[in-house]
């Protein structure tokens, strides 16, 4: 099976990318073709700062490599190194009903936060479209807010093969329910748009910092607490297995610890997960030549995939004469 997933580079990945879609990109890795890569072209729709934008790229590039994509087994690579795709994002504008687009889940959020859209906003599921059927993705593994955005990637492609014939393989997305929905500190689920994230990479004092502020319910240090309720519990839970959930669920129900000691718990999960890839992050940081002879050849074997595609789709469509 062919898996295929981007993230934005438009800030510091925290734990919801993590375990929403990151997790699950790493694990086909062991048993499947993977392509994952850094989708810098549509970071454009809130990054108006050059610098700002190509420093960000560099950082994403490095904490998915820290993270553990593995460029020997997968294809990694920078979006705007694989410029093919804007082309296929034209020809494939012409099988986007205005109407699909209006009725995205994200670009209605958006316009209703009070963000000015323009054209690139709108038509962002057509990229992404084009991002998925030019590799012949059929895995997409994605967290519960991007589902819309691969069907409305299925019906572009059904449109255009109804057009020119069975080109585009329709992909299938892929959700993993138990951490589909990763809450943030104030319970709302975790995303840069709403301040409310824990970044993977935090240092101990900003991490303890960050989880300090987490709203938890007024309860005595030696009376029993809610777990079921709590967003402590709830963020502690993604890094324990069943009988470590268990032996958490019994000191809330026990008494006698408070909430702090909760959070105490939470950043010591966190940083201990973290902490071989933390590792890598640094050693990757420190040799930004390495990181760009990794990305020049993951860039190369997914130009090699785009190139064969958008030939045979130049063909069908009489682009090429
Ligand atoms: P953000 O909402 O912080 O801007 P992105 O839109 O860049 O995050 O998301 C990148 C990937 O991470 C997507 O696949 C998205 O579905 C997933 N993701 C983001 N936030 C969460 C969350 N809180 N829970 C589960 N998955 C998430
Ligand atoms: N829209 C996705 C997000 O914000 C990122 C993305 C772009 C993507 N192209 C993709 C995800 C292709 C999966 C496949 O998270």
């Amino acid at each position: 099976m062919r898996y295929l997933s981007g993230i934005q580079p438009s800030g510091d990945f925290h734990i919801g990318n993590y375990f929403g879609m990151i997790r699950q990109l790493l694990a086909a890795q062991k048993e499947h073709e993977v392509f994952g890569f850094i989708v810098n072209y549509h970071a454009m729709t809130s990054v108006y700062d050059g610098p700002k934008l190509a420093g960000g790229t560099l950082q994403a590039v490095i904490d998915l490599l820290a993270l553990g994509i593995d460029p020997q087994k997968a294809t990694f690579w920078v979006q705007s190194d694989v410029p093919e795709v804007l082309e296929l994002y034209w020809v494939l504008s012409h099988h986007t009903p205005m109407g699909l687009l209006e009725r995205a889940h994200s670009y209605k959020d958006k316009v209703a936060k009070g963000f000015s859209p323009h054209h690139g906003l709108f038509s962002y599921p057509v990229l992404m479209a084009a991002d998925i059927l030019l590799m012949d993705a059929e895995i997409v593994p994605v967290g519960k807010d991007q589902i819309q955005h691969v069907e409305i990637a299925r019906d572009i492609a059904i449109k255009f093969n109804n057009a020119y014939g069975n080109l585009l393989k329709i992909p299938e997305f892929q959700v993993e329910e138990s951490v589909a929905v990763v809450p943030g500190i104030d319970g709302a689920k975790m995303s840069k748009s709403y301040q409310n994230t824990i970044e993977i990479f935090l240092e101990y004092k900003p991490l303890k910092k960050k989880i300090a502020q987490i709203i938890t319910e007024p309860v005595a240090l030696e009376d029993p607490k809610e777990w079921r309720t709590c967003h402590v519990y709830s963020l502690c839970k993604l890094f324990l297995d069943e009988a470590g959930q268990r032996d958490l669920q019994a000191r809330y129900e026990k008494g006698g610890e408070g909430h702090g000691h909760f959070k105490a718990y939470l950043a010591d999960l966190i940083l201990a997960y973290f902490k071989e890839a933390r590792e890598r992050r640094e050693a990757l940081m420190a040799d930004p030549d390495r990181v760009r002879r990794i990305l020049k050849s993951g860039a190369e074997k997914a130009r090699t995939v785009a190139a064969a595609k958008m030939a045979q789709i130049r063909q069908a469509t009489g682009l090429s004469y």
